[in-house]
């Protein structure tokens, strides 16, 4: 889809990328992405606010020509990650007038990262204003949402924010950049702000409530469909941020040969039986299991009270799919209370120190293990039912609580 108008003399001219399946080779993207970049022409100044991951290069350039632009003045770099910066050495080439607005953090990493010449570089800082011509920008400093560089900028005449990558969601549609607040689009988001913001969660909790107060109209963030209504994306990112927990258990596991399976089928029965909720992600299902359902393992961690580890001991630790999902839930510092790990073993198992060790991070209470060697016997399935009873009277005893 070629450029989109979004208002007066605004356009969307970024590009989407329905087919891209993984990002940072790290995090699935089902739905796709987009690599939103905003045009604005202003009476007297055009500016271009960021541009799209290098292999879209050509979309971003033919968007451009089809919208008629023959002079950029300014591309507002508001993050120098090459999804939205690696393009502008080619913006630069084909309109050398431009000169690259930045805060000096994005000065900084535009100049390591993408070798811009200093001299293209104009510095901005929190508050500052940029004139158009009856369009003004205006921008605030969000740093660690997710990068030190990132920052916002309002177009206060017509209360749009454009706000990197914060609020986004890797989601492409076929109409672009209007929010449609369905469902998917929801879980996207969440998907979104797990994996990206979620380790600064203290950070963005403040930055939310800013833009509150600022109260936009319309939020445009640099990944996926823009926000028409943003109390959808606002009252989500608050619960997100927010100190309250689910009733929620997440239960990661591998089962090699069942015996671990038996205990997690047990400990589910038992946990939903006291009232909570409780999701098993198999991370052995198949050979794209270990990274999808570490996705959505970790969107569970935005709002689960608890965690419990699941695992076969292989070699004497952890399956690798568990040890995975426990070093990258480590990385995403989720604001989860309860840890639990259950497994069974052959002959031997270190599974507790490897995981606990994995995981070292996390400010959880740590509950006892239940290891059982081979397939568990009616005793040892007690000793689930315990945890399960342990585990819910903390859960359902948490002062901030939600379904
Ligand atoms: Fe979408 Fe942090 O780049």
């Amino acid at each position: 889809m070629p450029f989109l108008t979004i208002g007066d003399n605004l356009f969307e001219v970024g590009a989407i990328h329905p087919d891209r399946i993984l990002f940072d080779c790290l995090m699935p993207t089902p739905h796709g992405t987009t690599y939103n970049a905003y045009l604005i022409v202003g009476k007297d100044k055009t500016a271009l606010i960021d541009t799209v991951d290098p292999e879209k290069t050509s979309v971003l350039m033919d968007n451009l020509a089809e919208a008629g632009v023959d002079h950029i003045d300014y591309i507002v770099s508001l993050h120098t990650e090459q999804d939205h910066s690696g393009s502008i050495e080619t913006v630069l080439r084909k309109y050398p007038e431009a000169i690259v607005v930045a805060n000096a953090k994005v000065k900084e990493m535009a100049i390591t990262h993408l070798h811009l010449a200093e001299d293209k570089i104009k510095l901005i800082a929190e508050g500052d204003k940029l004139e158009l011509g009856g369009k003004t920008l205006q921008f605030t400093m969000i740093p660690f949402a997710h990068w030190p560089d990132n920052y916002m900028a309002h177009l206060l005449e017509d209360n749009i924010l454009f706000s990197s990558d914060l609020f986004g969601s890797h989601f492409s549609s076929p109409n672009k950049a209007f929010s449609t607040s369905s469902s998917d689009q929801v879980r996207a988001a969440k998907h979104y702000y797990a994996e990206i913001m979620m380790p600064y969660r203290t950070h963005v909790q403040k930055y939310v409530a800013k833009v509150r107060q600022m109260g936009p109209r319309m939020i445009a963030p640099s990944h996926g469909p823009i926000w028409s209504d943003p109390e959808v994306i606002l009252s989500g990112y608050e619960r997100w941020t927010g100190d309250a927990v689910k009733r929620l258990v997440t239960i990661p596991y591998i089962s090699m040969h069942d015996s671990t399976r038996v205990m997690v089928d047990r400990l589910a029965v038992k946990l939903s039986e006291q009232g909570l909720s409780v999701v098993c992600r198999n991370l052995g299902e198949d050979t794209n299991s270990m990274a999808v359902e570490t996705g959505h393992f970790i969107t569970d961690l935005v709002d689960a009270a608890a965690v419990v580890f699941a695992s076969s001991t292989v070699l004497g630790g952890p399956h690798p799919a568990v040890a995975y999902a426990a070093l990258v839930a480590n990385a995403m510092r989720p604001k989860t209370k309860f840890f639990g790990l259950i497994g069974s073993f052959g002959w031997g198992t270190q599974i507790t120190n490897i995981v606990n060790t994995l995981t070292a991070n996390l400010k959880v209470e740590r509950l006892d293990p239940v290891l059982v060697k081979g397939l568990p016997r009616d005793e040892d399935l007690k000793h689930i039912d315990a945890l399960a009873k342990d585990l819910a009277d903390k859960i359902l005893a948490l002062p901030e609580l939600t379904r």
